[in-house]
């Protein structure tokens, strides 16, 4: 063994005195042997497993593979619990709670006498949170992703979570299916451990993650059920000790470089607009400098590839099969798309690991001389209504409402537009943009999943399937519709967007990256002088410290005070 640097964890297990005695002798009532403490990497395996979180459920199995790893090789492995956050049931939103879960996981590495870290990430938010939270600590980290659940199947068809659950919702409200049958599909769609097997937000960061070099080669497709995840998690648990042993922190991984390659990635694969919250978060936790012009710049310049749902036909599962991000990633190298020297876990560059990567099917991973949408990017639009920036996902949405202008129909929060989007008398037509106010970071609060509004029964039974849609909210990476969100500022700080009224006109022009309400400024700053911010939602405990810390979109949505790298230098003697 090659020790070049003295590791972290002897400051508790190394001394012969008092402190010593007490950090191994209570270590010791797990059964452990004496040598788990003769200077041996000892690997925190951060693990989000929980019963509320379907998608990482399967996790303790996981974990057991990657300690499997870690002894083989010499490690001490540690399996410690971190908040787990379950987008399915979490109210009022997942992400409310992504930046206290990353405060989580920074103390608890930090605190512990920790070298190593994998973490395990699965359903949406624990992946960024998880990643956040271990950048502000800096040690060497190794991410490992639950994988995705099985396809589903319903009536002899392929369904996507997510993506489907929107389709029957809307054909429910149509009038074209019956409530019985919507119930059938609930068995049909999540059928195996596992987390949403469309490119979601989980399948994207999946691939966030392998992208950024922070994941091994396949990290983000190989199923949850399939055997070779398991395989994975116990190379993991090789790995991560002898990452400990080179002093592979995050820090030499995540470079400008990595960050470019993710959102280069992103376009290709059609993901998540959500990846642009969570990566800008990471970025400047790490110390790296990213912003929204960023992803436009970037993203332009690449067309989605990858024929998976939302924005195309085919799941994760069918992803795998075909070759998986490493033939996404080959094919971005050879098209000059990559940073190819940019630094991975495994101790290679992101070219090394995938130049030679196979690709089985090219309907699902295609040639760029063939993509299934020629402007992969999350386009970021600014303007009167988004001074700060506002994105949409052009390949989920229609090509022909990329340049509109409607009159605005205004919903003042989530309430108000559940009491009124059913009313056959409201007044809308396919023409109108659908505005929704107070759903951003702090208004809602946590920025919730609602900004791919339903469209009006009336509508639909029209046969109507998409409208412009405009939030200060986010939307779900497994949605699709012409909708432009995270809108900047916010309308609960007082954004423009605070002061759309019904029957204002706005223009969005995609191609011209623009946004506009056409609203005199004079009469803007006339209903700027009557309005008063909506009240906090808690006085008291986490929900005020979000309240009053938390940034808007464009700057990552973290609390102010957790930006940036803190380090893991070993805390103060327990006394
Ligand atoms: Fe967990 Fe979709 S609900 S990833």
């Amino acid at each position: 063994m090659n020790e070049k640097h003295k590791l972290r964890s002897t400051a508790w297990f190394g001394p012969t005195n008092k402190e010593g005695f007490i950090h191994r002798s209570w270590m010791k009532n797990q059964g452990q042997p004496e040598d788990m403490f003769n200077g041996r990497p000892v690997i925190g395996i951060c693990n989000t497993y929980s019963e509320l979180t379907p998608c990482n459920s399967h996790f303790r199995e996981l974990a057991e593979r990657v300690k499997r790893g870690v002894y083989e090789v010499g490690g001490y492995p540690v399996e410690f619990p971190v908040s787990s956050l379950g987008e399915p049931l979490m109210r009022p939103t997942a992400m409310l709670f992504r930046n206290l879960a990353s405060m989580d996981v920074e103390e608890a590495i930090r605190a512990n006498p920790i070298d190593g870290v994998v973490l395990l990430m699965g359903c949406d938010k624990t992946t960024p949170a998880l990643l956040m939270g271990a950048a502000s600590c800096d040690l060497p980290t190794l991410g490992l992703s639950g994988g995705p659940m099985l396809n589903g199947r319903f009536r002899g068809e392929t369904i996507g979570s997510g993506t489907d659950v929107f389709r029957f919702n809307d054909l429910v409200r149509s009038g074209k299916m019956k409530e019985c049958e919507f119930a059938k599909a609930e068995s049909c769609m999540n059928r195996s451990i596992g987390h949403c097997m469309t490119m979601g937000t989980a399948s994207t960061m999946a691939s966030m993650t392998e992208a950024l070099g922070m994941g091994m080669p396949g990290n983000a497709a190989v199923p949850a059920a399939d055997s070779r995840r398991n395989r994975m998690a116990q190379h993991v648990g090789r790995r991560i000790v002898e990452m400990v042993h080179e002093d592979l922190r995050m820090s030499k991984i995540l470079t400008r470089e990595s960050f470019e390659n993710a959102i280069l990635t992103n376009s290709a694969i059609g993901g998540s607009t959500n990846a642009v919250i969570h990566l800008i978060a990471l970025a400047r936790r790490i110390g790296v400098p990213l912003d929204l012009d960023d992803w436009d710049r970037l993203g332009r310049k690449v067309s989605t590839i990858v024929n998976l749902q939302p924005s195309g036909k085919f799941l994760m599962e069918d992803f795998f099969y075909a070759g998986g991000l490493p033939a996404v990633l080959r094919r971005l190298g050879e098209a000059d798309l990559l940073h190819k020297e940019a630094p991975t876990v495994n101790g290679k560059t992101i070219w090394e690991n995938n130049k030679d990567a196979d690709n089985w099917n090219e309907d699902i991973i295609r040639p760029f001389d063939n993509p299934i949408a020629e402007d992969g990017s999350i386009a970021v639009l600014k303007g009167s209504l988004a001074p700060n920036g506002a994105v949409i996902k052009p390949s989920a949405a229609s090509p022909k409402l990329m340049k509109h202008r409607g009159r605005a129909v205004v919903f003042e929060n989530i309430e108000d537009y559940f009491g009124r989007i059913d009313d056959p008398d409201l007044d809308i037509d396919e023409n109108c943009v659908m505005v929704l106010k107070n759903c951003g970071p702090r208004g809602y609060p946590g920025m919730a999943e609602v900004g791919n509004m339903g469209l009006p029964p009336k509508l639909l039974k029209k046969g109507v399937t998409d409208m412009v849609r405009i939030s200060d909210a986010r939307m779900s990476g497994t949605a699709y519709g012409t909708v432009v969100l995270h809108t900047a500022p916010e309308a609960a700080v007082g954004g423009p967007l605070a002061f759309v009224q019904n029957g204002d006109m706005i223009e969005l022009d995609v191609e011209a990256r623009s946004i506009h309400l056409d609203v005199s400024e004079k009469e803007l700053a006339e209903r700027r002088a009557k309005w008063t911010p909506p009240p906090p939602p808690m006085n008291g405990g986490y929900q005020k410290l979000y309240y009053d810390t938390v940034l808007q979109a464009d700057e990552g949505a973290d609390l102010d005070f957790l930006v940036g790298c803190r380090g893991a230098a070993v805390p103060r003697e327990s006394h």
